[in-house]
């Protein structure tokens, strides 16, 4: 280690570095620390007096300014729950026909409902609620179980196939595996409902025998012409939506194996208001509201 060196002419200590002969004398930033530290006190000496702060024994010192973080969210909470109670109050009482004309509910249903519906629906029926394969598109699809808001808010109340007393039941028989239709007949079936799609062409003596099969078998839920009942919940097979599938297997398994698809009950999960709010945001999103 080099001896340090000092300036002949300041006695200051140099750095060590030499330019030309010209050499930097180490000469320290001048001592700010004493004028950062009493600031700093300053401020905190301040800060306590304005702002809530030394622990007492029955309490605390509140601070000249009275400040107080834990009443202002108090309070936000207390006004948010206010505003929200009116507007629930209202949609789990009033007539679903009133509330949907009322602009103020619906803009908290088109407020609230997206969060509602992603936490608890989207996950079967998608974030739009257009579907996913085995969960029918409740946007776009003719409702199974009727459209007016009062069915649908009934619908999600009790579910499909569920663990409600009241529930729904949506049983597509298993015609294959019960035995109830041969091969042949099934795939007469399927192959009538893909040429309803204009997917596939029947000879006139085809269609009289597959009509008379739909007749015996499939009208009692699915109607005469095949547009479905909201009283069975059995789908409109002639149209563009398939909750399972509308190409010709997937059509051949649904006969083949029957289909109970199951739409939980929310009664108990949600509130009157939250059901009620959602059934207002799913016929919003049909376009249902103006
Ligand atoms: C676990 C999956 C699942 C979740 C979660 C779910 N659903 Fe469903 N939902 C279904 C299935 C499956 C059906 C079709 C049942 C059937 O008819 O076979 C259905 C049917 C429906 C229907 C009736 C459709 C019709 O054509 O009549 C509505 C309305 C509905 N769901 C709304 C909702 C709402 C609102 C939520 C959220 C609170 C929700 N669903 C959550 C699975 C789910
Ligand atoms: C007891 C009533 C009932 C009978 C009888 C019935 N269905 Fe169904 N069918 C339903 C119901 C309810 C659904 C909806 C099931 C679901 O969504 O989980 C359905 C669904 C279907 C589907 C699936 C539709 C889709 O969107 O993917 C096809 C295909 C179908 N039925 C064809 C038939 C044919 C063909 C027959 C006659 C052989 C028949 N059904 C007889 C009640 C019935």
């Amino acid at each position: 280690m080099a001896l340090k060196e000092r300036d002949e002419f300041s006695g200051q200590v140099t750095t060590g570095h030499e330019w030309n002969g010209i050499k930097e004398l180490n000469t320290p930033v001048p001592r700010l620390l004493w004028v950062f530290l009493s600031t700093m006190g300053l401020f905190a000496i301040g800060w306590t007096i304005m702002m809530p702060s030394w622990p007492g024994v029955s309490g605390y010192f509140r601070g000249l300014l009275g400040a107080d973080q834990h009443e202002a969210v108090q309070q936000s909470l207390v006004e948010a729950e206010a505003e929200r109670s009116i507007w629930s109050e209202r949609l789990a009482s009033e007539d679903l026909a009133t509330l949907a004309a009322d602009q103020s509910i619906m803009t908290a249903v088109r407020q609230t409902g997206p969060a509602l519906f992603g936490d608890n629906c989207a996950g079967c029926h998608g974030y739009s609620a257009t579907g996913n394969a085995g969960y029918p598109n409740i946007a776009e699809a003719p409702m199974m179980w009727g459209g007016d808001a009062d069915t649908i808010a009934e619908t999600i109340r009790i579910g499909i196939n569920a663990n409600h007393p009241e529930t729904r039941y949506g049983q597509m028989l298993a015609f294959g595996r019960d035995q109830m239709l041969g091969s042949a007949e099934i795939s007469a079936l399927a192959d009538y409902l893909v040429s309803m799609q204009g997917e596939k062409f029947l000879t006139p003596e085809e269609n009289a025998a597959a009509q008379t099969l739909f007749a015996d078998n499939c009208a009692g839920c699915h109607g005469e012409d095949a547009r479905g009942m909201v009283e069975t919940g059995a789908p409109n097979l002639t149209d563009a939506h398939w909750t399972y599938g509308d190409d010709r297997a997937t059509i051949r398994q649904s006969i083949y194996n029957g289909r109970q698809g199951t739409m939980p009950a929310w009664e108990g999960r949600l509130s009157t208001a939250q059901i009620r709010l959602l059934a207002l945001y799913v016929m919003d999103l049909r376009g249902d509201i103006p």
